[in-house]
Parts: structure tokens; sequence; C-alpha cells
């Protein structure tokens, strides 16, 4: 054991300086969790929210090159042209649908798009509908303006799915749009077209944004059809669409993203980007060109490796005692329960320190969802079975 302090107490000062909005945002339960075990020895992760592949050579090479050939300046504020031309055309192709340059802005990652889509548009009293478990960056960004979350539970039993209809029921008046992010962080489910067909064409009659967080669209097993909400809207004007190039080419450090909406969106949220990171990283925004215009094998290499993880934790899941597991769609995460009433928290704390497995706890994604743990497949086929040597005898011990 090493002697590293935890900065848990620093995230825990309630100093009156800083602006009380800060307080919307929740000690973060998962660096809790890595900073514990950072102290300990011997600790097999399944707490990672990153690909662990490389990315593509030829992308890591377009990045060195830009860097070589000067391109360090800042790039226009929408992004480089050469990136939004590429995407443009990327998912006019991909959805069949026409999109222009100008129906794109580049972020610093889908973090920064989610950042501005969520603080542009939260208000006192505007609602926003989020389905239950949620990534975490959500509701603190729509509490931090006065903005009221509206949470739909899901559960395992059903695979997270979400009822539309009971999407459609929450809409009130004062709500300002629905949050969707399919495949989902922490479930990895992803919503079918109906769904997201009904709740889409619903938010649009009734004047309701969609915001449709989709880093993950391109981790969807099984070779299923994705069902994007730009490929579910009739036009651009209710939709902001986010995605990035950290999950599906392993570029998460690259900080590259990107919001798709209407051009008067656009518009607003570049006033916005100018204001807080001027322009995504300019040699970087390169090796996106070159993911997207390159050759894209290493996607279906990427999938192959995720399917096996994913079949072989579904099935370890389903050997453990006192969690109940499904088979996710998509992304790198499974979300299973604990029986009713076990707190996810202590039980992955209690994990960690008695077999050195590091998982998330629900509760970071939600208030509706404390009975669960997150637990990540992107680690190694050999580190997910070395995990669940510890994991399975240890809770057959458990007496809950
Ligand atoms: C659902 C979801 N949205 C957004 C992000 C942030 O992505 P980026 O690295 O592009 O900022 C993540 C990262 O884990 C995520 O899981």
């Amino acid at each position: 054991m090493s002697s590293i302090n935890l900065d848990t107490d620093f995230y825990e000062t309630e100093d009156p300086i800083w602006n009380p909005a800060l307080l919307t945002i929740p000690v973060p339960g998962i660096r809790r969790m890595v900073n514990l075990a950072a102290t300990m020895e011997d600790v097999i992760h399944l707490s990672i929210g990153q690909p662990d592949l490389k990315p593509p050579q030829h992308v890591v090479d377009a990045a060195v090159d830009a860097l070589h050939a000067g391109q360090t300046g800042y790039t226009m504020d929408a992004g480089l042209p050469e990136l939004l031309e590429a995407l443009a055309e990327y998912y006019g192709e991909r959805y069949n649908r026409t999109l222009v340059p100008e129906n794109i802005m580049i972020t610093t990652g889908a973090t920064e798009a989610l950042y501005l889509a969520l603080t542009a548009t939260s208000a006192p009293g505007r609602e926003f509908i989020v389905p239950e478990p949620s990534f975490m960056l959500y509701a603190p960004l729509i509490r931090m303006n006065g903005g009221v979350v509206k949470s739909i539970p899901t559960h395992a039993e059903n695979q997270h799915q979400l009822d539309p209809q009971e999407v459609i029921d929450a809409i009130g008046p004062n709500t300002y749009a629905i949050v969707l992010n399919s495949p989902s962080n922490p479930t990895g489910t992803i919503y079918p077209r109906d769904t997201v067909e009904a709740i889409v064409q619903e938010a649009a009659y009734r004047g309701v944004y969609v915001i449709s967080d989709e880093v993950y669209d391109h981790l969807v097993y099984d070779g299923k059809e994705y069902p994007s909400v730009l490929s579910c809207c009739s036009d651009l004007d209710h939709v902001m669409v986010i995605s990035s190039f950290s999950k599906t080419f392993s570029m998460a450090g690259m900080r590259i993203g990107w919001l798709m909406a209407s051009q008067g969106a656009i518009k607003k949220l570049r006033r916005y980007h100018m204001f807080t990171t001027t322009v995504a990283n300019t040699p970087c925004q390169w090796a996106g060109v070159a993911a997207l215009r390159g050759e894209r094998t290493f996607i279906d290499d990427m999938l192959v490796e995720y399917q096996r993880r994913r079949d072989r934790l579904v099935e370890l899941v389903k050997a453990t005692p006192h969690l109940t597991g499904y088979r996710p769609d998509g992304a790198f995460y499974l979300f299973p329960s604990l029986p009713e009433g076990v707190n996810g928290g202590n039980v992955a704390l209690k994990l960690l320190r008695e077999t050195g497995v590091c998982t998330v706890a629900g509760e970071t994604f939600g208030d509706t969802c404390s009975n669960a743990l997150r637990i990540s497949y992107s680690t190694s086929l050999d580190q997910i079975e070395a995990a669940f040597e510890r994991i399975i005898p240890w809770m057959a011990k458990q007496d809950w």
C-alpha cells in the first residue's frame, strides 16, 4: 500500500467564494474509487470509461504530420472546414440525408458539445427529461442553470429499455428537452427505431428538443442497425445530435467531438463556443479528417473484440450470485442490479477493498439506480476472467 492522500476531501469543500452552481456537481464517485484503487496493489479495473485499444496508425500519423506542417494555429470557430465537410459527407451517406457544414460545429470532445447544448438551453423552471441511469454529466449541467431534471427510471429486468409512452406522458408545459443516450453509458442499451421515432416525432410536434448523445454510435453489436436520432427526424429544427471520435477511433485524449443541429442553432452555439474553448485542437481535427477519410477496418476489428468480451461478461454475470444481468447491444458496459435495497456504493467499496476489483457504483448514474454496479469491458478478456474469479466467490459469501 502506498501512502498517497485521497483527494475526496478536496471535492467536498464548500468554500463560499465559489459559485453556488458548482454545488450541483456531485462528488465524482468514479474518481473516489479510482483514487482508492491507486493506493492498493493488484487491482483489476472494470471501471474504465475509455477504449483500451490503440487508435489507427494513420490517424496518429495525421496529427503528427499536421504538427510538422505548422497546423498549430486556431481554426475557424465552427471547426476546421475540411473536417466539417468530411463529417457532413459521412453522416449524409450514413443516414441518407442532406447535411451541410453549417449544420455542424466541432468541439473539444462530446463533453464540450454537451456542456454547450445543456447550459445554453437550461433555465430556471425548464424541465429536461432524462432516462436513468444516465451519463453523469447531464443532470448537473441542467441543474447548474436552474433547470429541472425529470428522471425516467429504467430497469435491468427490462434491459434498461425505455417505454416511449412513458417519455411522452412525462412531457409537460415546462418541458424544454429530452436527453437521449443510445447506446447508453452505463447500460449499453440501444433504443430500437420505434422508440426513437416515437419520441422524436412527438417532441417535434410539441416543440420540445431532443438532445441525443451518440458517442457510442459505432459500438453496436450483432450486426444490428443503429437508429440514430438523425435517421428518425424529418428536419433538424428540434434536435441536437452529439458525437465524437473518442470511442469510435480510440481517440479520447485527442478531444475532438461535434454537435449537429439546425443552422440557426449552430449559429447561436458558435457564439457560446467562442467564449468557452474558442476552437478545438487543430492537429487533432486533422487526425479526425484522416479517421473519416481513411480506411475504417479498425472499427470492424474493434467490434469483433468488444463483442467477444460482451458475450463472456454476460455469461460471467449470469454465474454471479446476487447480480441480475442482461445482454447489452452496445457501448462497453453492463449495469447489473443487486438485490432490492442493497446499496451499490457500499458493495463497490467493499468489493474493491476485499478483492481488489474496481467497479463503479450505480448511484453515480442517478438516484433511482443505487442498487447496481457499472462493469466496463474495456479491458482484456484475461482481466475480465481474473476479476470474476474474485467476484463470484466473494458475492457467494454475501448474505443480503
Ligand atoms: C455517454 C457519454 N457521452 C459523452 C462522453 C464524453 O466523450 P468525449 O470524450 O468525446 O468528451 C462520454 C465519455 O465517457 C460518454 O460515455
